[in-house]
């Protein structure tokens, strides 16, 4: 982190504070809500319940400034080769940029957007109408997406949180897992000549990827007659086109997604394709749409009303200055039930990093622990910690106000225990008189509110720019490079030479006792020797 007078005076400021009640920074300034409540593109962020004040939110907005947030904003937008370890830019922001914004990214990445997006649509319109069908002229029923993280998180979170925009009787499923038994399960249910296969991989060399695509593969060749060919049941979405042609999946089928677009970020591309297949491709572009709007708002708006960077630096005071190490995501939103693992995904393998962009060891922390789950089972499970345990751990509360036609008491409830939870955070019950010890609540812990008068494509698309700039901002702060992901690398080679080790005839030669010791009971049990 940049300007050390301003690294400074925060930790003055957060001395101070930590001696300071949220509910007296509430006395003391009558306009607190609305001087913390922050508003763009259909989204609320209501900050007011963190335990930071004006000049602090000023002075955080100050270190933001001094760590060249604009110009890094600039940056990213106009296709620097911000990812500078793997040397190109990060232009998500393309994928989703409409006239009204485009002047922004370069014309020749919006152009490379465009042709992806136009092949999407014939593909997509082509499945939904049946004109791309089966051998046997039937149209599917059934549509597997295999694919893992960033190629697989979003699609799912997108297709879960619409489900009112169905226009499709097609069942999307996503197969992640490396599980054996979940592939087993899944296609228990399916009808294999009318099941088609999206094999999603930015890289196709994802080796949890290829083993489903493969099992699939040998699934429609086990069960569908022998005349049956299986080019028409496979679609591709890949960055690496000629691979996926190598192993059979026919040109026509694939649909390409630019190298510059970063796997975590890639719900824009033709990744989205499961989303523009259930509810057509109107809803996908409405979804683009709300977030360029986030993204015409990040780029513009000036850092006292621009929400990402209130967002992030929220965070930044509270992982930095108030020396919270965890961050838990509360969605009182059942269809946002996948937000808090899609956004796992995003700052934890955007920002969890300890080398800065200058190549030296960091001496602050990066991204805190990212988790959560959606707010009826969070309160009934984890909430007992978030209110009397040892760790101080910031929410982020996301609530979509409108209630579902038919449930307006649910609702009612719904917002209840969403206010009920932030309130109860902040106010806590140790100023009451009488209180045994073991019931007491300190309060003081802070929790930010997002919300929306509803959930639709255009809110959605909004809520996840708005966290992809948040993390973007972030990681101006620290100095890092948000968009690589080497330390996932490390196990990945070892499970390969691990799974020579298992392939191979011989004894197990791992270098360290623990696995030495059980992969040798493993491939014991494998061959039936004992060992
Ligand atoms: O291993 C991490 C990762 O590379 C993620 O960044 C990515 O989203 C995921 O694996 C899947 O990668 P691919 O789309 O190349 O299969």
């Amino acid at each position: 982190m940049k300007s050390q007078k301003q690294i400074a005076q925060l930790r003055e400021y957060a001395k101070h504070l930590q001696n300071t009640s949220i509910i007296d920074l509430f006395s003391a300034n009558q306009n607190r809500v609305s001087d913390f409540t922050f508003e763009a593109a259909g989204l609320f962020l209501d900050a007011s319940k963190n335990r930071l004040d004006k000049q602090t939110l000023s002075s955080l907005l100050e270190l933001a400034n001094k760590c060249d947030i604009k110009q890094k904003i600039a940056d990213l937008f106009s296709g620097v080769h911000v990812n500078v370890t793997e040397d190109r830019p990060a232009l998500h922001v393309a994928l989703r940029a409409s006239s009204d914004n485009e002047s922004w990214v370069p014309k020749n990445f919006i152009a490379e957007a465009g042709e992806s997006k136009a092949r999407l649509k014939i593909l997509v319109d082509a499945i939904r109408s049946g004109e791309k069908c089966n051998d046997y002229g039937e149209s599917f029923s059934d549509v597997v997406m295999i694919g893992v993280g960033g190629s697989n998180l979003g699609p799912k979170l997108v297709i879960e949180a619409l489900r009112e925009e169905e226009t499709s009787a097609m069942n999307i499923h996503f197969l992640d897992h490396l599980d054996g038994e979940k592939f087993r399960d899944l296609v228990s249910s399916l009808s294999p000549h009318k099941t088609l296969f999206v094999v999603a991989s930015k890289s196709f060399g994802t080796s949890e990827t290829l083993r489903n695509y493969e099992s699939a593969r040998d699934w429609l060749k086990s069960t569908l007659s022998k005349e049956t060919s299986l080019k028409n049941q496979f679609v591709a979405i890949t960055a690496n086109s000629a691979k996926a042609n190598a192993t059979g999946i026919e040109k026509e089928n694939i649909l390409r997604i630019p190298d510059w677009v970063g796997g975590r970020y890639s719900v824009w591309s033709a990744m989205g394709m499961p989303i523009a297949l259930k509810y057509g491709y109107d809803v996908y572009v409405d979804f683009l749409s709300g977030a360029a709007t986030v993204d015409s708002h990040f780029k513009t708006a000036p850092l006292e009303r621009n929400l990402p960077v209130i967002l992030g630096m929220v965070g930044i005071w509270n992982t930095n200055f108030l020396k919270s190490a965890s961050l838990a995501i509360i969605p009182y939103e059942h269809r946002l039930s996948s937000l808090p693992m899609y956004l796992q995904q995003l700052e934890m393998e955007s920002n969890g990093k300890s080398i800065s962009l200058d190549g030296t060891t960091i001496d602050y922390h990066s991204a805190p622990v990212t988790w959560g789950a959606s707010g009826t089972d969070a309160q009934h499970s984890f909430c007992q910690l978030l209110h009397q345990g040892t760790h101080q751990i910031p929410v982020d509360f996301i609530l979509a106000l409108k209630a579902a036609p038919g449930y307006e008491k649910h609702q009612d409830m719904l917002v209840a225990n969403c206010l009920a939870q932030s309130r109860a955070l902040m106010l806590g019950n140790e100023r009451q008189n009488n209180i045994e010890d073991y019931k007491k609540l300190r309060g003081d812990r802070p929790s930010s509110l997002i919300y929306m008068d509803e959930l639709n494509p255009k809110t959605l698309g909004a809520l996840i720019s708005l966290y992809e700039h948040k993390t973007f901002v972030q990681s101006a702060v620290w100095n890092i490079n948000p968009f690589d992901q080497w330390g996932v690398e490390l196990g990945k080679a070892f499970a390969s030479s691990i799974i020579d080790d298992i392939d191979s005839e011989t004894s197990c030669n791992q270098s360290d006792p623990s696995t030495t010791a059980i992969l040798a009971r493993y491939k014991a049990l494998k061959t039936g020797r004992s060992t």
